[in-house]
């Protein structure tokens, strides 16, 4: 097996399921040491599933059985005393951070003219305010260690309109402005910061979408456009392996960029 990322410490938000946990495993497959972050309890929005404490214990004793190493959290990305302990308490384990991968993430539908202010602030402060939350704190090592790499974790719907998706297309759309005014700013220190923009991901938050809205996983992720290539939906490892090679030396020169992995969705 190639170590491709041995002894690189990787931070991901949102690692309990979905596309975090599935990165996590990925990185530590290439002999990374995890850090994983997750609220890792369901909050007061949107009612569906989120991670819990098992998972990310659950994914620490995988990660730990295959003779890797990692640290999990509890915290929500909103909450700026547990980011810091987790960044610090990363800090003194290993000395640094060298990916951070902002994936924590919500999403729910709502109408313009009756979506409460709740509904707003959730996922906006989730979404787009954690990302910079948690980069505030890991940024300061990564400018100190002179390099790293940040990749944000947005949809195609950083891209483009979605109907009833306001507040999550707002969210998505300011993850994107933020990655290329980061990649600006932290390019002198050898930080290199990347969008990645998903179509529909066969995860949690689609099933908790589907129970909320009284469809089928399936139909939610038709719900934007149907995909050009014919899969109803990519699974979290696709993802994941678009992140491990962005964060690679293959990509070296690529900086403040948008990923799509969108099966051709975008281009209709
Ligand atoms: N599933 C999709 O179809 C899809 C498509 C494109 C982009 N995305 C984006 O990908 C990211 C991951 O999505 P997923 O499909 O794996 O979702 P998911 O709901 O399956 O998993 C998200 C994880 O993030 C955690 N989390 C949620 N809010 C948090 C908070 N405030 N603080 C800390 N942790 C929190 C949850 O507990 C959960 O473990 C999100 O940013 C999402 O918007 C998802």
């Amino acid at each position: 097996m190639s170590q491709e990322f041995k002894e690189k410490v990787v931070l991901i938000t949102g690692a309990a399921h979905g596309q975090g946990r599935a990165t996590a495993l990925a990185f530590a497959r290439e002999g990374a040491i995890v850090v994983g972050f997750d609220v890792a309890k369901k909050i007061e929005y949107p009612a569906y599933d989120f991670g819990t404490n098992d998972e990310l214990d659950s994914l620490k004793a995988e990660i730990e059985a295959s003779g890797g190493q990692a640290l999990v959290f509890v915290g929500d990305v909103r909450d700026d005393q547990a980011i810091t302990y987790a960044v610090e308490s990363a800090i003194s384990a290993f000395g640094h951070i060298d990916i951070l991968f902002n994936n924590a993430g919500i999403c729910a539908y709502g109408e313009v003219d009756t979506l409460s202010d709740e509904a707003w602030d959730a996922m906006i402060d989730i979404n787009l305010k954690g990302p910079f939350m948690v980069t505030r704190r890991v940024s300061k090592y990564m400018k100190q260690q002179k390099s790293g790499v940040i990749i944000n974790n947005s949809s195609v719907m950083g891209l483009r309109g979605g109907n009833r998706l306001s507040h999550y297309v707002a969210s998505k759309w300011g993850l994107t402005g933020l990655t290329k005014s980061w990649a600006i700013e932290l390019a002198p220190y050898n930080i290199r910061v990347l969008s990645i923009h998903p179509t529909g991901v066969n995860t949690p938050m689609n099933d908790g979408l589907a129970a909320m809205e009284g469809a089928t996983p399936q139909e939610i992720a038709e719900r934007s456009a149907p995909n050009l290539i014919d899969v109803p939906w990519l699974e979290p490892q696709d993802v994941a392996d678009s992140v491990l090679f962005l964060a690679s030396d293959k990509a070296k020169y690529m900086t403040g960029s948008q990923h799509v992995l969108d099966a051709g969705l975008l281009t209709q």
